[in-house]
């Protein structure tokens, strides 16, 4: 079998996590894969910075659009992050082109999911996203494989690392929210554009994803009721813990009578379940079936192997030839979600 060759946009952590791997893990790969893994070409920013990995056998595109387009591109991996400008163009242009797609981008499936699945599944490409949820957690795999023979009563966790680090932080330091924001900054644990994290928007491009999946229906960011932890003070974390709870910013969708209600909003929990525990720059989804019951998924949801490594289990899924419908069942199948997200009077 020939070699599935890769086309790699976006060269920062993750994507040079992603190099890493395939030079690394060469044979590994190509055993589980059943056929070679390799790179064509990339595009990046700078074609300078040293970034500790070889660069010099692979070709450079500045535009990812022209490289989502070469002939020997035969899975684009889009790593470049945002929700419109050139991310957006190259992973239609790829999906038009039939050509599979594996991302990690979670505000551009969040805010175009729907439209992008739909032209994925017209033209038989597969659009692959499990780094965009929580990390290195295979939480998309387990939903939508794993779990496949549940009906999903509920979904939850801490979809945002830096946010447990500021709360914990909080916490354990006894220091007001402003100190611990400028030291998470100083620690580059911040998206630079800091109300990602910390509105809690980032989280909820990462819930609104894993509701559809769950729940069966379309990803609507919009319709998801969203509050950050700008305004938890250490009063507030204090007298959270006084009647034994923590305060989380907390991820959670359920089906209901009303239909799909998805939250995310600093929440108590009790400091001695799962979730009370969870410390630092953490992530942790729990997921609830109603024949398996509760699993809990625990680890790293950022930072250059955990990221790869779920970039990498996309690629190999495509490799072996899977073409599993993006949101775990056909786009053109999944209910409405506004209507069923009615806010609760
Ligand atoms: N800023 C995110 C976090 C990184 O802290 O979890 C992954 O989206």
């Amino acid at each position: 079998t020939s070699p599935l060759r890769l086309g790699i946009a976006g060269l920062g952590t993750v994507g040079t996590g992603v190099v890493r791997i395939v030079q690394r893990h060469a044979a590994l790969l190509a055993a589980r894969a059943g056929r070679e893994i390799a790179i064509s070409a990339v595009s990046a920013r700078s074609r300078q910075k040293d970034r500790g990995v070889r660069l010099g056998a692979y070709d450079w595109e500045d535009d990812p659009v022209v490289l989502a387009r070469r002939d020997d591109v035969d899975v684009f991996v889009e790593l470049v992050g945002g929700d419109a400008g050139p991310a957006k163009a190259a992973v239609e242009a790829a999906l038009e082109l039939g050509k599979p797609v594996v991302t990690a981008n979670k505000a551009l499936l969040a805010l175009n999911g729907q439209a992008l699945a739909e032209t994925a599944e017209a033209t038989g490409a597969p659009l692959r996203f499990e780094a965009a949820v929580a990390g290195g957690i295979p939480v998309v795999k387990t939903l939508t494989e794993g779990l496949a023979g549940n009906r999903i009563e509920r979904v939850m966790g801490v979809m945002n690392g830096t946010c447990n680090y500021i709360l914990t932080r909080m916490e354990d330091a006894a220091l007001p929210y402003d100190d611990v924001f400028a030291e998470a900054e100083a620690l580059g644990y911040l998206e630079a554009d800091p109300t990602l994290d910390v509105g809690g928007i980032d989280a909820a491009h990462k819930l609104a994803l894993l509701t559809s999946i769950a729940f069966g229906t379309r990803v609507d960011f919009p319709a998801i009721s969203l509050e950050g932890i700008e305004r938890v003070t250490i009063d507030d974390i204090r007298a959270a813990a006084d009647m034994g709870y923590r305060i989380k910013l907390l991820g959670v969708a359920r089906s209901s009578g009303r239909g799909v209600e998805s939250r995310m909003s600093p929440c108590l929990v009790p400091v001695d379940s799962p979730l009370g525990q969870l410390e630092g720059a953490t992530n942790m989804v729990v997921l609830e079936g109603d024949a398996v019951g509760r699993i809990v998924l625990r680890g790293a949801g950022a930072g250059e192997g955990p990221t790869a490594s779920a970039v990498m289990s996309d690629v190999i899924e495509i490799a072996r030839g899977q073409r599993l419908p993006t949101f775990g069942q056909p786009a053109t199948s999944l209910a409405p979600a506004r209507q069923a997200a009615e806010p609760t009077p």
